[in-house]
């Protein structure tokens, strides 16, 4: 019956927060590996969930980038009241994304969405690191930096390590050595081993892991039964009062490995 499955569904993300020992899961019905609407339905859980976590006064969110965060942020919903104002800010720079799916094109998308505001942070992709240095001291990109360095709230996506790496066109060398060290995960330009330690970082600009462990609101959104392995990794060491949107398909594979 719908009851049973609901039971069910609760049980799931009970199991699930307390095997990874977070705030909170939620789980969406289907597989995002293949049903779109599951991503849609990201948005209308990432909207209430916003909404229950953020208090009222000045808000600033930082959003990382992906094909999620961006179908995601399409479905979101008004956040914004009389009392609760929300600036939507990436949370990286640079990283290596096509345009679409920058999270300076989601952090737009969700300030358009909730009727917030956005700021962008100007540093284009695939720069050296000398001319990326350089950037840094620009007042207008210190400015959004800083903006960064307040956030309140983190929303993310976590993927696959050896995918993610070849998306952002990462050099022979570097995939040889994430194979090497079992990289599985990737998020905020990080690579996680299966026990989700950090075995490469990709140097770059706004908030670091440490800053996020810091943030008291950090939603990590991923599904797909494909995306399993890497959700696993990534929230072993996951901050504790992250809280996870998931859909069934990887809920179910995560639970199989316990
Ligand atoms: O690039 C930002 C990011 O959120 C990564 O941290 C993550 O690995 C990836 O996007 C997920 O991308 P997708 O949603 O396209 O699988």
């Amino acid at each position: 019956s719908v009851m049973n499955q609901l039971l069910g569904m609760h049980q799931v993300e009970k199991e699930i927060s307390q095997y990874f020992g977070i705030k909170r899961c939620i789980v969406v019905a289907g597989n995002s590996d293949n049903q779109e609407k599951v991503l849609y339905e990201f948005g209308d859980i990432l909207t209430d969930s916003l909404d229950l976590l953020l208090p009222d006064g000045d808000n600033i969110v930082a959003v990382m980038g992906g094909t999620t965060m961006a179908l995601t942020a399409e479905h979101m919903g008004t956040l914004e009241t009389e009392k609760r104002h929300n600036l939507f800010v990436p949370a990286r720079g640079g990283i290596g994304e096509a345009m679409t799916v920058q999270a300076n094109s989601v952090s737009a998308v969700m300030a358009s969405k909730t009727g917030g505001h956005h700021r962008a942070l100007y540093v284009p992709e695939q720069l050296s690191l000398e001319t990326y240095n350089s950037l840094l001291q620009e007042p207008s990109i210190q400015e959004v930096l800083t903006l960064i360095e307040q956030s309140n709230c983190v929303v993310h996506s976590i993927g696959r390590a050896l995918h993610m790496a070849a998306r952002r066109k990462m050099s022979d060398d570097e995939m040889v050595m994430l194979k090497q060290n079992n990289a599985v995960a990737e998020s905020f330009g990080y690579f996680f081993d299966e026990e989700g330690e950090v075995v490469y970082k990709i140097p770059r600009i706004g908030l670091q892991l440490k800053d996020v462990q810091k943030i008291s609101n950090v939603v990590a959104i991923a599904g797909g039964k494909s995306k399993a392995k890497a959700i696993r990794a990534y929230m072993k060491n996951a901050p504790k009062q992250t809280w996870l949107i998931t859909d069934e398909a990887a809920a179910n594979e995560i639970l199989k490995g316990v």
